[in-house]
């Protein structure tokens, strides 16, 4: 696909579509990944004389100047990572982001002002498009993570300036293709989280192009009741047990063999360090929740993963943000990093819980990628098409899902 490989771009105003939506807490960026991933596209661009104008959303003030979602703070951190000044203009269109990107000189780097401050953002209402495109002579988009929203500045704008994909846009979509679209095979998923409904389009989509499906989290406990397994006070949906019928009859039929949780680990009080008891699958008490995976599982899940080639994983294996109920998602972040350290696996990560739960267990940098997405990567999952991606003309080389 375009990337910036063959750019000329010296002396060229480059609008680099980036995704500073940064976590913030009390103030306070408490990540720097998406910044620590976005250096090399603004480095390289730098290196070769352009004018690089950084645009992004960030959070969500729906059409209103919210001081606190200022990318101003934000501007600054990307300063300090890329180690490089950083100017600041206070608006993403009009006078002054037109005076900014005028005074910026080949190889500096500017980032605009919040899109989402224009409810034209979201709309993606054309002349947005058209006065961010004003801004520039060339579109690179580098924001994978944003790239399910069709807005001014993720697909609008792509219509009025030649599109190249960034270097972290490439990298995602080589992941994501090479986990899903071209697996070396067998291979498998991961899917964990709360609950199946918000799982359904993603289930569908890869029960036929996985060998394994490995169900975890509160996920896991409606496909066990649904079979008639006890889960007592455990989170679960009854109206999905149907679904979760169909999905194993699906599963079944397409020769994807679907692995549930064969243990537990079980409270009576949802809280950390509450008094645990570990029992098979079949033995939950009544007044208990399953809010964990117990080893048992753990070890059967590793020793079938241990044969995979491919392994995609969305979504956590129980409550890990509460010990001691991260232990069965630590043990198999550790069971996958090592296979995947060995040379043995490929690992691809991603979707908000996710990466807190990698990170958790201290394996973020071990896994063969994780993803900087959550929304996007979900819905790649899924099977859909990104808008913000099928902007970007001549994808030649990536097979894109349906
Ligand atoms: C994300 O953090 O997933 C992206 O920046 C998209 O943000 P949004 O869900 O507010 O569109």
């Amino acid at each position: 696909f375009r990337t910036i490989d063959q750019l000329e771009c010296r002396g060229k105003r480059v609008l680099l579509r980036a995704d500073l939506n940064v976590p913030v807490k009390d103030g306070r960026i408490t990540d720097l990944t998406r910044l620590d991933r976005l250096t090399p596209t603004i480095r390289e661009l730098a290196d070769k004389g352009a004018r690089v104008i950084v645009v992004s959303h960030f959070d969500r003030p729906k059409g209103v100047r919210v001081p606190s979602m200022s990318l101003a703070p934000v501007g600054e951190a990307l300063a300090g990572v890329l180690g490089h000044p950083v100017h600041f203009a206070a608006d993403c269109i009009g006078p002054e982001a037109e005076a900014a990107v005028s005074a910026l000189k080949d190889g500096e780097v500017l980032v605009l002002e919040n899109t989402r401050y224009h409810p034209g953002e979201e709309a993606n209402d054309p002349e947005m498009a058209r006065a961010l495109a004003s801004l520039a002579d060339i579109y690179v988009n580098d924001a994978f993570s944003a790239a399910h929203r069709a807005h001014a500045s993720t697909e609008g704008v792509a219509r009025h300036l030649p599109a190249h994909a960034g270097r972290l846009m490439q990298a995602e979509l080589t992941a994501l293709t090479l986990a899903l679209e071209h697996p070396e095979r067998p291979v498998g998923a991961i899917v964990g989280g709360a609950k199946v409904s918000t799982k359904l389009d993603l289930i569908g989509n890869i029960l036929g192009r996985v060998d394994v499906l490995i169900i975890g989290g509160a996920m896991a406990n409606t496909f066990l009741a649904a079979q008639g397994v006890e889960v007592g006070r455990s989170l679960q949906e009854p109206g999905m047990h149907d679904t979760a019928r169909s999905i194993l009859e699906q599963a079944k039929a397409r020769g994807c063999e679907i692995l549930l949780p064969v243990d537990a680990v079980t409270a009576t009080e949802f809280k950390a360090n509450a008094a645990t008891r570990t029992v098979p699958i079949a033995e939950v008490p009544v007044d208990s929740m399953i809010l964990d995976c117990g080893p048992e599982t753990v070890a059967l899940l590793g020793s079938r993963i241990g044969s995979l080639r491919t392994l995609v994983w969305n979504g956590p294996m129980g409550a890990f943000e509460t010990p001691p109920f991260d232990a069965g998602t630590n043990a198999l972040a550790r069971m996958v990093a090592s296979l995947t350290e060995a040379g043995t696996l490929r690992s691809v990560a991603g979707g908000g819980d996710t990466v807190s739960a990698l990170r958790h267990a201290g394996v973020m940098g071990k896994m063969s990628y994780v993803s900087t997405a959550g929304g996007a990567f979900l819905e790649w999952l899924e099977g859909k098409m990104l808008p913000g991606i099928q902007a970007l003309d001549a994808l030649a080389g990536i097979v894109l899902p349906r």
